[in-house]
């Protein structure tokens, strides 16, 4: 893993592909059909029966998205996983598993803020009590576990990019019998996998570092049979997110070269964010690495940081003034990305984020893609130039 240019590790990605499949092709088929039809009636009883496993329709099993699956669980160290039409499709689907009307589950604070919404609106409605704490207190989480069902991590979490000890707070959930869930889609099993450090169930919204490509909206989860079987037999079928073929097939070929992708991300996003830091514009850099240890099991860092701009900087013309990174949400494709804070904290859309957690309106969220880090940093300190006030 620290070899920077021996991939080795990720073998496994380059080589997955459908066993006996026809014509020996290095790249899977995508079987690109809704349906799967028996050769006899006893075919169909035994199926439904549960005695013989195999493709009914696409919402259960399709075999290209099995693949898919199957590269995930080994990149995570899973045991099973299960693929999904989007990021919040999994997170849906997979807390409501394991809730029941009543209950009551741990976040941590600035939890990506569409799984913030889904807590304050469907499982409210639901009677489900959500405490928030700060990852990075360990008191605090200790104390709210107790009784909670369980405990929904990400780590870095977003905007801010609050690193947590996974390790840790996965060992209190345990202690306390409480079920963990995290979001690593940040890190990627590339740099962080949960499931070894003792978090029940990692989930990923795929659209980001998976894909890699901009051009695909998916979302997985990964973990032991036993519990993967409960989202894949209690929810997913009826809340139906299931993955299609064509998403899946894009994300086989996207993993690839995620170990690649990743380590360039990295060295890019890390440069720009020391010379950020560095910049008398700057106030603050919110990258975990710049910290002066990254927390055990993040073994490296992606493209996605943010900044807090000193106070006279011009927002708009600093944003209209770049030319390589491009206004727009999202993250993880190979193109650089920015979002203004002050966009963010003026969101009318309730419940409000920025309320909640609080969004600096100088602060500015970076995705370094793959397009060089010197066009990047020139792009960025022509537009500071442009965007400071005199
Ligand atoms: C950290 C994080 N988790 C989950 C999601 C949701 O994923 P999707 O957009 O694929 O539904 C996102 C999307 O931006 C995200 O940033």
């Amino acid at each position: 893993m620290n070899d920077k240019h021996d991939f080795s590790e990720f073998a496994s990605l380059i080589t997955a592909h459908d066993e006996g499949n026809a014509f020996d092709a290095v790249v899977p088929p995508i079987v690109q059909t809704s349906l799967f039809t028996f050769s006899d009636y006893d075919e169909m009883v035994a199926t439904y029966r549960g005695e013989k496993q195999r493709p009914v329709y696409s919402r259960g099993l399709n075999p290209t998205v099995r693949i898919f699956e199957d590269m995930l669980a080994r990149l995570e160290g899973a045991e099973d996983a299960l693929g999904f039409g989007s990021g919040m499709a999994t997170i849906s689907s997979t807390v409501l598993t394991f809730v029941q009307p009543g209950d009551r589950i741990v976040a941590v604070r600035h939890v990506y803020p569409d799984a913030f919404r889904f807590f304050e609106t469907i499982l409210k409605r639901m009677r489900v009590e959500v405490t928030y704490v700060d990852g990075r207190d360990e008191d605090a989480v200790a104390a709210a576990l107790p009784g909670a069902k369980l405990i929904y991590l990400e780590s870095p979490t977003s905007w801010v990019m609050h690193a947590h000890d996974v390790g840790a707070l996965a060992a209190l959930a345990r202690h306390h019998g409480v079920l963990s869930i995290i979001d690593n889609s940040w890190a990627s099993p590339v740099f962080q996998r949960p499931l070894t450090l003792g978090v029940d169930l990692v989930l990923h919204s795929a659209s980001k570092y998976l894909g890699g490509h901009s051009d695909v909206v998916a979302g997985v989860v990964a973990g032991p049979k036993a519990l993967i079987d409960r989202i894949r037999n209690e929810t997913l079928p009826y809340l139906g997110g299931k993955l299609s073929p064509f998403d899946a097939w894009l994300l086989i070929r996207g993993m690839r070269t995620l170990p690649v992708r990743m380590k360039a991300h990295e060295a890019s996003a890390l440069e720009i964010a020391r010379r950020l830091q560095a910049h008398e514009q700057v106030e603050t850099v919110c990258h975990p690495a710049l910290a002066n240890s990254l927390p055990p099991g993040l073994v490296g860092t992606s493209g996605l940081f943010s900044f807090i701009f000193k106070p006279g900087i011009d927002l708009k013309i600093f944003c209209n003034q770049l030319r390589y990174f491009k206004m727009g949400v999202s993250w993880g494709g190979h193109e650089s990305l920015i979002v203004p804070g002050d966009v963010v904290a003026a969101q009318k859309a309730p419940p409000s984020f920025a309320e909640a957690f609080g969004v600096d309106p100088l602060s500015v969220r970076l995705h370094v893609g793959l397009e060089g880090t010197e066009a990047l940093w020139s792009d960025l300190v022509a537009a500071i130039s442009a965007a400071t006030e005199s």
